[in-house]
C-alpha cells in the first residue's frame, strides 16, 4: 500500500462513540477492563501508533468511575495498549438521549431503512428533548477535541453519533483539517426526508463541516452527495478518476470532498488469533456438539438490521424443502446482545430464541440439534466457529460493510463458501465469489444456501481463496493511514 505514518507531524486524534476499552465496576470496587466491540473499534485497534489521542464517551457506570479515577487525565495505558484514551463523562441522561435516542432510534433506523414498523417516526416534546441531548453530546466532543488538537493536527471523526462535530469543531478550531467516517450506509434521499427538515440538514451541514467526509462504499457515499444536492441544493461533482476522492460537495462556497475506503479484515491479528489455546478448547466443544455434519455459521450483534429471524426461517425452509439435510447439517448461529437498553432490541433478541428454539423442536431428533444458538458473546468461540464453517450466512437487510463477512472465509478451514446480502456493503468486493441474496427473500436465501452446501470442493476452496484475498486488501492500519493521507492533500 506504501502509506506510512509520518512522524514529523503531529498524531492524528480520533473521535469515536465507543472507545477501544471499556469497563465493568464489581461490587467490591474492582474495575476489569475489556476491549470495545464492534466493526469500528476492531478497524481503529488495530492502528497501533499510527493514531494519536482517542477521545470517546464512558458508556457507563465502569467507564465513569475509570473517568474518575483517572483524574481528568487520560486512562491507565495498561488498559488501552498504551494508547492515550480520553473518556469524556457525559451526563448519563444526556448520554442516554444522544445514544440511545436519536443516534440508535432514530439515524440508525433512517440509514438501515427500518424506520417505518417497528420504529416508527415520532417527532413529540420526547425526540426535541433528545435531539437537545445529541446536540449537547456533540459539542463535548467538539469542545474536548478542540482542547486536545495540536496546531493543524488532523481529527478524524467516527461515525452517526458525532455527526455535528465537524462543524462544531470548525467553528472552534478553523485550523485543523477534519475528516469524518460513516461507518453505516447513508439511506437515499426519498428516506432520509423522513426527518423533520430542519434536522435533516442540521446532521448534512455537520458533516459538510469536515474537509473530507469517508464511506465504505461508493453507494453510501453517492447517497450522501444526492442527499446534499436534494435537500440543502449544494453542487455535487465527481471528483477526478484516479485521485483519492470520489465526489466534492460544494455548499455556500466552501468544498468538502468524499472518499471511499472499503475497510478490510485484520488478517494477521484474526489468523494469529484464531489459534491460540482458547479458541482450540471452543472448538472441540463445538466439533463435539456438530460431528461431522456440515456447518452454517453466522456471528452477529442481535441487531434488526442482521436479519437474523429471516436468517433462521431461511434455514428451517432449507430443512422443509430439501428433507435431505436433515440430520446432516447444523446451524451454528451466535447473536450477541446489543443496545439492550432499547425495548426493540429486547424484543428482537427474544424473537431471535424463539425462532430457533421452534426449529429445533420441530426438526431436533435424538444426537442432532440443528440450531446451535449461543447468545453470550465470546470471541474466542467466533473464532472458533469461524474455523469450523462450510458455510457462511451473512443476510443483513441493509450495512455499511460487514466485517464478519470477510473475517469468515479467512479463517475458515474448510474453505467455506459466503451466502452474502446484497444489500452489505461488503457484497461491492467480494460478490463476484459470494452467493448474492436478496436479505428479504426467504426461499431464495434457503436455496442460496442448499447451493453452498453443495458446491463442489474445489470449487468453494478457489472461491474461499479470493474472498480471503479481497478481504484482506484494505487492512485497517491502510484503511486509516489512506484517509490521513487523502485529508492531508487538502
Ligand atoms: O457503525 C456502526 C457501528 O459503529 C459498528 O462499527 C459497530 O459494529 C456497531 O455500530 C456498534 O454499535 P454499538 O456501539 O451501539 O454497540
Amino acid at each position: 500500500m506504501g502509506v506510512a505514518a509520518d512522524s514529523e507531524t503531529p498524531p492524528v486524534l480520533v473521535a469515536s462513540n465507543r472507545g477501544p476499552v471499556s469497563y465493568t465496576l464489581a461490587e467490591d470496587g474492582t474495575l476489569t477492563a475489556r476491549r470495545g466491540g464492534g466493526g469500528m473499534v476492531s478497524g481503529l485497534s488495530a492502528l497501533g501508533d499510527a493514531a494519536g489521542t482517542w477521545v470517546c464517551a464512558a458508556l457507563g457506570p465502569g467507564d465513569r468511575e475509570a473517568v474518575s479515577r483517572a483524574g481528568g487525565a487520560t486512562l491507565d495505558p495498561a488498559d488501552t495498549g498504551g494508547r492515550p484514551v480520553r473518556m469524556l463523562d457525559i451526563p448519563p441522561d444526556i448520554f442516554d438521549a444522544a445514544y440511545n435516542g436519536i443516534a440508535n432510534s432514530v439515524l440508525w433506523f433512517v440509514h438501515h431503512l427500518l424506520y417505518q414498523t417497528p420504529l416508527e417516526p415520532v417527532y413529540d416534546a420526547e425526540f426535541e428533548r433528545q435531539w437537545a441531548g445529541y446536540t449537547t453530546y456533540n459539542t463535548a466532543f467538539a469542545d474536548a477535541l478542540a482542547a486536545e488538537a495540536a496546531p493543524g493536527a488532523e481529527v478524524l471523526v467516527q461515525d452517526y453519533h458525532l455527526s455535528l462535530v465537524p462543524a462544531l469543531l470548525r467553528e472552534r478550531r478553523p485550523d485543523l483539517r477534519i475528516g469524518h467516517f460513516s461507518h453505516t450506509p447513508w439511506a437515499p434521499p426519498d428516506l432520509y426526508r423522513v426527518l423533520p427538515d430542519a434536522i435533516a440538514r442540521q446532521v448534512l451541514l455537520g458533516i459538510l463541516g469536515a474537509d473530507r467526509a469517508a464511506f465504505l462504499t461508493r453507494r453510501w457515499a453517492g447517497a450522501f452527495a444526492d442527499c446534499c444536492a436534494e435537500l440543502l441544493g449544494a453542487e455535487v461533482r465527481e471528483a477526478a478518476p484516479g485521485g483519492p476522492d470520489a465526489f466534492t460537495v460544494t455548499y455556500e462556497g466552501r468544498t468538502t470532498r468524499l472518499g471511499v475506503h472499503g475497510l478490510g479484515a485484520d488478517g494477521a491479528f484474526l489468523r494469529e488469533r484464531a489459534h491460540r489455546p482458547d479458541v482450540d478448547e471452543r472448538l472441540a466443544a463445538l466439533r463435539e456438539q456438530v460431528g461431522e455434519r456440515a456447518t452454517i455459521v453466522r456471528v452477529d450483534r442481535t441487531e434488526l438490521s442482521k436479519n437474523i429471524v429471516r436468517g433462521l426461517l431461511a434455514y428451517r425452509r432449507l430443512l422443509t424443502e430439501r428433507p435431505e439435510w436433515r440430520g446432516r447439517v447444523v446451524h451454528v448461529a451466535f447473536a450477541y446482545p446489543s443496545r439492550q437498553d432499547l425495548a426493540v432490541y429486547r424484543d428482537y433478541t427474544a424473537e431471535v430464541s424463539r425462532v430457533a428454539e421452534g426449529i429445533n423442536a420441530e426438526f431436533g431428533q435424538d444426537g442432532w440439534t440443528p440450531v446451535v444458538l449461543h447468545v453470550k458473546d465470546d470471541f474466542a468461540r467466533s473464532l472458533a466457529a469461524y474455523r469450523m464453517a462450510d458455510v457462511a450466512l451473512v443476510n443483513p437487510i441493509r450495512d455499511g460493510m460487514n466485517l464478519v463477512a470477510k473475517e469468515i472465509p479467512l479463517i475458515s478451514e474448510r474453505g467455506c463458501a459466503l451466502v452474502l446480502s446484497r444489500e452489505a456493503g461488503a457484497a461491492a468486493e467480494l460478490g463476484d465469489d459470494a452467493l448474492l441474496v436478496n436479505p428479504y427473500d426467504i426461499a431464495g436465501t434457503a436455496e442460496a444456501l442448499h447451493r453452498a452446501l453443495t458446491m463442489d470442493a474445489d470449487e468453494r476452496r478457489s472461491r474461499a481463496g479470493r474472498l480471503a484475498k479481497a478481504a484482506t486488501a484494505l487492512t485497517p492500519r491502510d484503511w486509516f493511514l489512506t484517509q490521513v493521507e487523502a485529508l492531508r492533500t487538502t
